[in-house]
């Protein structure tokens, strides 16, 4: 009977493999020495019947199991017989059969349909007892096949889930593209606005040097056929002093200088934000990662720069290799966490960005001067969503993503030291060679 326990309560996870059904209703059959089992089960909202499972012994017609099943499920008790009573059971002894128990399936008032059992004519028909037992299987039975349709629902219920959060991650992969994009154009801004500025003054500057070469024209016609007479010596001076060619003379190879570093600043945020994002390289490279958190850095500035001050303790590094582009979004997001928690404090602080290769692995850690982490945060920081951050500010994927790029992608790991009050750190530790983890496409 144990054995039937067991399988009954197996029946959990069989809705979708018929075979289970068969064997547990065939250890059913055994157990009650039945001729044989019948499982019949209501039509679902929506489906066209009956749907019925039954041992080796195929037993009664579908027809008579139905009927049975009504009867016994209006009844709301198993049925006994055939003791010379109704219709359906009338039918039985005339197909053959001397002794049968239906137990209607009932669970929480939903009628689920029937359990029977069968013996044929001349066999010693169920006692009281088969009767009381085949109602404790029956009661498991609906049990199972409650949680089996609850499974089914969990299952399309998580699959819902996993959509969702899949948008969700490509809502916040924009999003957070959107507002780094925003930083960059303004870090952009700032040296556009200077080459500007330094064209601009250039400009101002030619067209008075140009008054000037006039100016200087004239004396050099005025003097070609003797002295210059005094009116042009003076027209001169004026030239001059309106052109104030001392200031020019200090100020021009300055203009043109600020020109040049702001543009080299813009090109190296472009190459910057090219290496960031490292289009179409999806697999794995020998990596610099001391070259990767620069841009990184570059990245981030926007975020930084009015909160924290960076150093950087970078040592040497081997080529490691990874996939640089989800490697370089791990750090960003470590750096803006960084920056974020020293926002909060309202004080001025400091990020140290430091490198270093420890065996076969390069250890990378981001520390900051932030608030910390509280106790009860700790466990949860990794898991998918888990926030302290108001709405458009943070959505709790970072570190959920940066976890599953570093442990699962990589094969490294990532924890962290953290006082509350003084600040974080966070510790990324990655094999120099891949190893071999399950390549994980990452999203
Ligand atoms: N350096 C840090 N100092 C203090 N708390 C931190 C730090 N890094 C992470 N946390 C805490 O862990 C939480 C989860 O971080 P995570 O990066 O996963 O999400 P988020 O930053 O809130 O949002 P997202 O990264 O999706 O924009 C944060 O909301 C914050 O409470
Ligand atoms: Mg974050």
């Amino acid at each position: 009977m144990g054995v039937l326990h067991e399988a009954t309560r197996r029946l959990l996870s069989s809705l979708g493999r018929p075979d289970f059904v068969a064997s547990v209703l065939e250890q059913a059959g055994h157990a009650f020495r039945a001729d044989a089992v019948r499982l019949a089960l209501l039509p679902r909202r929506g489906a066209a019947g009956f749907v019925h499972a039954y041992g080796s012994q195929k037993g009664p017609a579908d027809a008579l199991v139905e009927e049975l099943t009504d009867l016994a499920l209006r009844r709301s008790a198993p049925l006994r017989g055939p003791e010379g009573e109704e219709g359906p059971l009338q039918v039985a002894r005339a197909e053959g059969y001397g002794s049968l128990l239906v137990f209607p399936l009932i669970l929480h008032e939903s009628k689920l349909g029937s359990l029977s059992l069968w013996r044929r004519t001349g066999q010693v028909p169920f006692s009281s007892i088969d009767l009381e037992r085949g109602a404790v299987i029956a009661a498991e039975v609906a049990m199972a096949l409650e949680n089996a349709a609850l499974h089914q629902q969990l299952e399309a219920t998580a699959d819902e889930l996993r959509l969702a959060r899949d948008r969700l991650v490509r809502t916040e992969k924009l999003a957070a593209t959107g507002r780094l994009a925003a930083g960059i154009a303004h870090e952009i801004n700032t040296p556009t606005q200077f080459v500007a500025d330094s064209v601009c003054f250039l400009g101002q500057s030619f067209s008075e040097l140009l008054a000037l070469v006039g100016a200087y024209r004239k004396l050099r016609e005025a003097t070609a056929w003797g002295p210059a007479d005094g009116a042009v010596i003076e027209q001169l001076a004026r030239a001059e002093k309106a052109a104030d060619l001392e200031y020019l003379t200090e100020q021009i190879p300055k203009a043109i200088e600020r020109a040049l570093e702001g543009i080299s600043r813009m090109t190296n945020i472009a190459r910057a934000m090219k290496e960031f994002t490292h289009p179409g390289r999806r697999e794995k490279s020998p990596s610099d990662l001391n070259r990767a958190l620069e841009s990184t850095l570059m990245v981030a500035h926007n975020e930084l720069k009015y909160v924290a001050d960076v150093e950087r303790d970078f040592g040497d590094l081997p080529p490691v290799t990874c996939v640089l582009a989800d490697i370089n979004q791990v750090f960003l997001n470590l750096l803006v966490n960084a920056a974020h928690a020293i926002g909060e404090t309202g004080r001025r602080g400091k990020v140290t960005v430091r490198t270093r290769t420890d065996g076969n692995d390069v250890v990378i850690e981001v520390a900051d001067t932030g608030c910390g982490i509280p106790e009860e945060s700790r466990k949860k920081i990794f898991d998918p969503f888990f926030t302290t951050k108001e709405l458009g500010r943070g959505t709790g994927q970072g570190l959920a993503i940066a976890r599953s790029t570093v442990v699962d992608g990589h094969g490294g790991s990532i924890t962290f030291d953290t006082v509350p009050g003084k600040g974080t750190t966070f510790r990324v530790r990655l094999p120099i060679e891949a190893r071999s983890v399950p390549e994980e496409e990452s999203r």
